[in-house]
């Protein structure tokens, strides 16, 4: 298994500019140590987190004719695979119509690579599972060297909603840009709904989400010896319907001093100034078509779940 993991002074340089920005920032990313992967697999079981099993519904109900758009033989990369459950599903229906394929997971969190493909070899014996451990923007410039195949890369989850609008077309025009004619991407996106269901996902009643929004001050005590006083900071998640995106941040209760032993940083905090830590997009139909047609591919097939709260598009580079 490669890892091309992030140096030091890459992780303190990110950080420590998003904390001293004008709106301070902590990127999202860095939710996913052992602990934050963990959380978010129990996000996941979450009755209010709807969208986890609104994907496996469609992986279930329509599965079988997503992987016959594949073709035969392929190569599957998951960017930001986490623990992979989901494509489980797709995995045994392209096992039962006999494909040739290989499965390359990519992700950040070191120990969700490890334990997905010891998982996957286990369950899918015979199955070539490749795992690579690093930020996916730098693991782009490794798809060239994975072979001939026609590749197939999953992005699932609503894993583009992170990203703003912009930032999100930069990253398809750049996965655009390392893929061949014929190439497939499969989005999983979160869409447009009632405010209220959007809402709660990320604001469960058991507080799993405001743990794992408040593991981001854990993580920095811990890995960068930080001394965050996580009963400081509120857990606040707020829904725009006007723009389609929710909005989580952590707001500091008081006037604080923060300080980072390991760089001998210090970073203040007006009362009720916050930390933006995540923006988790939702999308409509024009959005998702204008984003396919700016970064060259084109939509082969849209796949729903029966609430009409996910979609599954599956696109090809033109
Ligand atoms: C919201 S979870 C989704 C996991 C999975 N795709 C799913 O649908 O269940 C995001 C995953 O992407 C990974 N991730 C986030 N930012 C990343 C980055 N810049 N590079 C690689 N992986 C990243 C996280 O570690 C996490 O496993």
């Amino acid at each position: 298994m490669e890892k091309i993991v992030d140096t030091h002074e890459e992780i303190e340089s990110e950080v420590i500019q998003g904390l001293t920005s004008p709106q301070k920032y902590i990127p999202s990313k860095y939710f996913y140590d052992r602990t934050g992967s963990l959380l978010f697999q129990q996000i996941m079981g979450l009755p209010e987190y709807y969208l986890s099993r609104a994907e496996a519904e469609i992986f279930q109900n329509h599965g079988e004719n997503l992987v016959s758009l594949f073709g035969n033989a392929f190569d599957i990369v998951e960017l930001g695979a986490g623990d992979g459950s989901k494509t489980g599903i797709l995995i045994e229906w392209m096992l039962k119509a006999n494909k040739d394929f290989n499965y390359i997971p990519v992700d950040i969190a070191n120990d969700a690579v490890d334990q997905l493909t010891s998982q996957f070899m286990e369950q899918f014996p015979g199955l070539k599972v490749d795992g690579l451990t690093g930020d996916y923007f730098k693991m782009l410039d490794k798809l060239n060297a994975l072979g001939n195949k026609r590749k197939v890369l999953f992005f699932l989850g609503s894993n583009l909603g992170n990203f703003s609008m912009k930032n999100s077309l930069d990253f398809l025009q750049n996965i655009n840009a390392k893929l061949v004619k014929g190439d497939l991407l499969l989005l999983g996106l979160d869409l447009k709904k009632h405010p209220d269901i959007i809402l709660k996902a990320y604001d469960d009643r058991e507080g799993v989400t405001k743990n794992f929004n408040l593991n981001l001050l854990d993580r920095m005590n811990r890995e960068f010896g930080a001394d965050f006083k996580r009963q400081y900071f509120i857990h606040y998640p707020f829904y725009n319907s006007v723009n389609g995106t929710v909005c989580s941040s952590l707001v500091s209760d008081r006037q604080q001093t923060v300080n980072f032993k390991l760089w001998g940083n210090s970073i203040h905090f007006q009362a009720w100034e916050a930390i933006h830590t995540e923006i988790s997009q939702k999308y409509d139909k024009h959005a998702i078509q204008y984003l396919a047609d700016k970064s060259g591919f084109r939509i082969l097939q849209d796949f729903h779940d029966s609430n009409q709260y996910f979609v599954n598009t599956l696109w090809i580079k033109k």
